[in-house]
């Protein structure tokens, strides 16, 4: 019940970001391409929006960061240092009847009574003596007839050329939490097998293996590349960050819920460097930890890598706050040892309560992921420098000066930390034991000289599934007053401000009045430079107020006869400024409207 109803609310999401142009299905007259979307003229706007909004609060309102726009081809050798190129891999399996094809991992286990067969012979007249002997087995769940795995098994023996199939060799078998079988129609699935999510292209008119090259299925990858060259040119000293937006391309076995897991979309990655915590101890003395829940303020140089972490989940949440996600819809996941990535140290899901979430056993909308934050040691610079031959490492003045005045029993008890780190490190990625402990002890030298590798947290979001929370969320059906007062149902995208796609809709009046279309045109010219504006003059007032509702466009200003001092001079060159969300209406001077607008866009 409580399903269906979700299921109900995102089939009118869906079908609103058709109907007024938010999105549309990649190449729709030809019948579409599965994992692919296109983004119409609300769509554009609003993922422009989104992104301009990141950008800004990631890099030109700070003065750690610094931005990056790479390629999306890269030199193939990126995605053997990164580990893509051998295991970003899904496991996919295939319906033995349907052919249709899962993610093995993302079905649901299943119990029930599996049966099975040996194979089938032919009863007909024309098929006698046909046998296939292709054994196959299909789940029967509690409440389902036995008949039901007889007729599956018919028909799968009949795709293999048995026209009147006469089952043989039928056994059953209690299964507990399986996830070898159909849970649509019962049958059998194929072997998991690992499928490479990238998608393969060839540089250069030669198909041949030196010129395989890779769509980027990250960001993320090309800041470590570019990590040197960032650091000389931005004049930064770690801790710092780099951040890019762009797309990624990941050849997903199973796209689906909309826009959330698509083939092609765009990524917003801050990859931030900062000292080992052996660094900080040994420049403040001590490392600075988490001292409890929420935001830890201004950052300090004590702060070892858990307060960063901690620092950049709550930025995040407060980034989604301010573009009108509120906090109540989302959800702080913190991924369990088992679940970290093997370089990871901790790693927090900022989830998004989607219609189409899986509820939890209260009931409550469980979440789906809209952005990861990663504490990832300093594995990914470490990857680039084994693999590219370039050091990696930085130089830091504050680390050699503080070195040098350390007790002697302290550069000793730092240093070794940091070898056994490092030497960890080294054997994860199979460097024989003799090689990896020398390599080990000169970047343990290296330290008390003040180089290192820098560690990173990684904020990681994607900017359609931020489209799509934020399409969720502003999606409300309720009552407004028609043309002559009565109540009618309207949708209305109550988007932030911020956020929304057109900030302002102009209207005269009448569009037949000469004077009022002149005098709207004239405030459209007047806000167009410094936000988005839609005029519209065609139809009642109303119904393109409705219009507005439904496209999310947070105020609408209308010209009236009074704006042109027809009823007198009082109001002359006064407008009046409908709020779509409480659609009260007020009487703003012209000379007031931008700066009244501005504000409450900005
Ligand atoms: N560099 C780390 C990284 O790429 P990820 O969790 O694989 O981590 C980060 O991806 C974000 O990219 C996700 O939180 C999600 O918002 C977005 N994303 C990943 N795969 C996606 C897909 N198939 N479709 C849409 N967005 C996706």
């Amino acid at each position: 019940m409580v399903e269906s109803k979700s299921n109900d609310l995102m089939e009118r999401i869906v079908a609103l970001c058709k109907r007024r142009g938010f999105i549309f299905q990649s190449s729709e007259i030809y019948g579409g391409i599965n994992g692919f979307w296109d983004y119409g003229p609300l769509g554009a706007e609003l993922k422009r929006n989104i992104k301009d909004a990141w950008w800004l609060s990631m890099t030109r309102q700070r003065d750690d960061v610094a931005g990056l726009e790479a390629t999306i081809i890269m030199h193939p050798k990126i995605w053997e240092a990164s580990g893509h190129a051998t295991t970003f891999a899904d496991p996919m399996t295939d319906c033995l009847l349907t052919k249709k094809r899962f993610r093995a991992d993302q079905i649901d286990p299943q119990s029930g009574v599996a049966y099975h067969f040996a194979g089938a012979k032919d009863a007909s007249p024309a098929g006698a003596g046909k046998q296939c002997d292709d054994p196959y087995s299909v789940l029967v769940m509690a409440g389902q007839h036995p008949e039901h795995a007889r007729k599956v098994a018919k028909q799968f023996y009949q795709q293999r050329g048995i026209a009147q199939p006469e089952l043989l060799g039928e056994h059953i078998e209690n299964v507990e939490n399986s996830t070898r079988y159909n849970p649509e129609n019962g049958s059998l699935l194929t072997e998991p097998r690992q499928f490479n999510l990238m998608f393969k292209t060839y540089v250069g008119p030669v198909e041949s293996a030196e010129n395989l090259a890779w769509l980027r299925p990250e960001t993320a990858q090309a800041i470590f590349a570019q990590f040197k060259n960032v650091l000389e040119v931005s004049r930064q000293k770690v801790p710092f960050g780099i951040c890019q937006i762009g797309k990624a391309f990941r050849n997903e076995i199973n796209p689906r819920n909309f826009t959330f897991r698509s083939r092609e979309f765009e990524q917003m990655e801050l990859e931030f460097f900062i000292r080992p915590d052996e660094a900080v101890e040994a420049i403040c003395g001590h490392v600075a930890k988490p001292a409890g829940p929420g935001h830890p303020g201004k950052p300090q140089p004590d702060w070892g890598w858990q307060i960063w972490h901690q620092y950049w989940v709550e930025e995040r949440l407060r980034f989604y706050e301010n573009i009108g996600l509120p906090r109540s819809s989302l959800v702080e996941y913190w991924q369990k040892p088992e679940e970290l990535a093997h370089y990871a140290r901790a790693t927090v899901d900022i989830l998004y309560k989607f219609p189409f979430s899986k509820r939890d056993a209260n009931g409550e909308l469980a979440g789906e992921e809209l952005e990861g934050i990663a504490a990832r040691s300093d594995f990914d610079l470490s990857q680039h420098q084994r693999f590219s031959g370039k050091s990696m490492a930085v130089y830091d003045e504050d680390l050699k000066t503080a070195w040098t005045k350390l007790p002697d029993a302290k550069k000793t008890e730092l240093s070794e930390r940091y070898y056994t780190s490092r030497l960890k490190y080294l054997i994860k990625t199979a460097v024989p034991a003799a090689d990896a402990e020398r390599q080990a002890r000169q970047e343990a030298a290296g330290l008390a000289k003040g180089n290192y590798v820098p560690h990173v947290i990684e904020p990681s979001a994607g900017v359609d599934r931020l489209a799509l929370a934020l399409i969720s969320n502003a999606y409300c059906e309720d009552q407004a007053p028609d043309e002559k007062g009565n109540l009618e149902s309207r949708v209305v995208m109550r988007f932030h401000p911020r956020i929304a796609p057109v900030k302002v809709a102009v209207f005269p009046l009448l569009k037949n009045k000469p004077a009022l279309v002149a005098k709207a045109l004239e405030v459209r010219d007047l806000l167009r430079p410094h936000m988005a504006v839609f005029y519209d003059e065609a139809g009642a007032i109303g119904r393109r107020y409705r219009r507005q509702d439904e496209a999310g466009t947070p105020f609408g200003v209308t010209i009236d006869f009074d704006t042109l001092g027809e009823q007198g001079p009082d109001l002359k060159d006064t407008v009046t400024l409908r709020d779509r969300d409480t659609m009260k209406q007020q009487r703003v001077k012209l000379n007031d409207l931008l700066p009244i607008l501005s504000e409450k866009v900005r």
